[in-house]
């Protein structure tokens, strides 16, 4: 009985090598373990054995079924892994989901087309800046009151006294020291403000700096690049007022506001019922700049402006808090 049930075993361990697809393995199963098959057979003869002997080889009988059992669910295992494997072509794939840009960056890039249409070279520069750039080099020396007006976050440093940009005319020297002249040149970037935050503050903005150096810059110039600006930018013309104002690095000095988008220049809440939203300051770039980078004054005029970017987009799509743009809310992110 024993030299049978070996005969099987040795048959199954050969057969199992020809095994190739799941019709072969059931032909196998049906072949070894069936109803019918050779267990099932060789069973019946032994329970017509003699007790003893019987015993014994019932023992040997489960330990080769054992052995059987173990090949078909082991390459059982395997061809259903590689039916896996398988797949339909036609099958459509799963969607990969795409990211793309954030609003204030597609804002950015197009703001800076419109200027590059209009001859405007695109610099840009770092975030942290020293006191110089900041505040001295733009006519602010130190414990000059205008300094207030820009709520400054410090770096702690042994050497030179750096902060993080409050504005983006932090660059104005660099740049017409390094650049030959006439130039047009814009900066965007992000600035920083040690203020509290609300729904028109934050502490992180994005301004984008203009700067024109050449012996015919003018404010009629200027005037003529806002109008362009706000005509591309929103898609229609505005109306736009120049207020005269005061920066230390400009002179005569403006700010710069458009007819309120939201309600045609009727007046709203956004507007505090003006009709009229600041976006810009703007000047002629003071004698005292100029000559920083060491620019005859007498020959040469430029103008300069500062344009607030999360206004003009909050503006453009009406967007009620400026907390937004960096809240990371996908809600919000997904609707650009
Ligand atoms: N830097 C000014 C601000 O942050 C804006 C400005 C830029 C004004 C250039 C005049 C000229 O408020």
């Amino acid at each position: 009985m024993k030299e049978e049930l070996d005969n099987i075993l040795k048959e199954a361990q050969e057969v199992k090598n020809n095994i190739k697809n799941l019709q072969d393995l059931e032909n196998f199963r049906i072949k070894f373990l069936g109803k019918k098959g050779l267990l099932k057979k060789i069973l019946e003869k032994i329970i017509e054995l003699p007790e003893n002997e019987r015993r014994e080889s019932g023992a040997y009988f489960n330990f080769v079924k054992d052995e059987i059992e173990k090949i078909y669910e082991e390459l059982k295992k395997k061809l259903e892994s590689k039916q896996f494997v398988k797949f339909d072509i036609h099958h459509p794939g799963r969607k990969i989901e795409k990211g793309h840009l954030h609003i204030l960056t597609q804002a950015i890039d197009k703001i800076v087309n419109i200027f590059s249409k209009m001859g405007f070279d695109l610099e840009l520069g770092i975030e942290i800046v020293t006191e110089y750039e900041n505040f001295d080099s733009l006519n602010m020396p130190q414990d000059h009151p205008s300094r207030d007006m820009w709520d400054t976050l410090w770096i702690k440093s042994d050497k030179q006294r750096l902060l993080l940009r409050t504005h983006t005319s932090a660059h104005q020297v660099e740049i017409l020291k390094n650049r030959n002249i006439p130039l047009k040149v814009i900066i965007p970037g992000k600035v920083y403000r040690h203020e509290a935050t609300d729904s028109r503050h934050e502490m992180q903005f994005h301004q984008l700096e203009g700067l024109a150096v050449g012996e015919s810059c003018n404010l009629q110039e200027l005037k003529g690049v806002f109008y362009i600006f706000f005509e591309e930018f929103f898609g229609r013309k505005l109306d736009i007022i120049f207020r005269t104002s005061y920066f230390p690095f400009t002179e005569p000095s403006l700010e710069v506001d458009i007819e309120c988008i939201l309600c045609n220049g009727k007046g709203c809440e956004v507007c505090k019922n003006t009709g009229y939203l600041e976006v810009a300051g703007a000047g002629m770039i003071h004698p005292f700049v100029l000559k920083q980078a060491m620019i005859d004054t007498n020959k040469y005029y430029g103008y300069a402006f500062g344009l607030g970017i999360e206004r003009l987009v909050m503006l453009k799509y009406n967007i009620p808090d400026v907390r937004l743009f960096h809240s990371g809310d996908l809600r919000f992110i997904r609707q650009f």
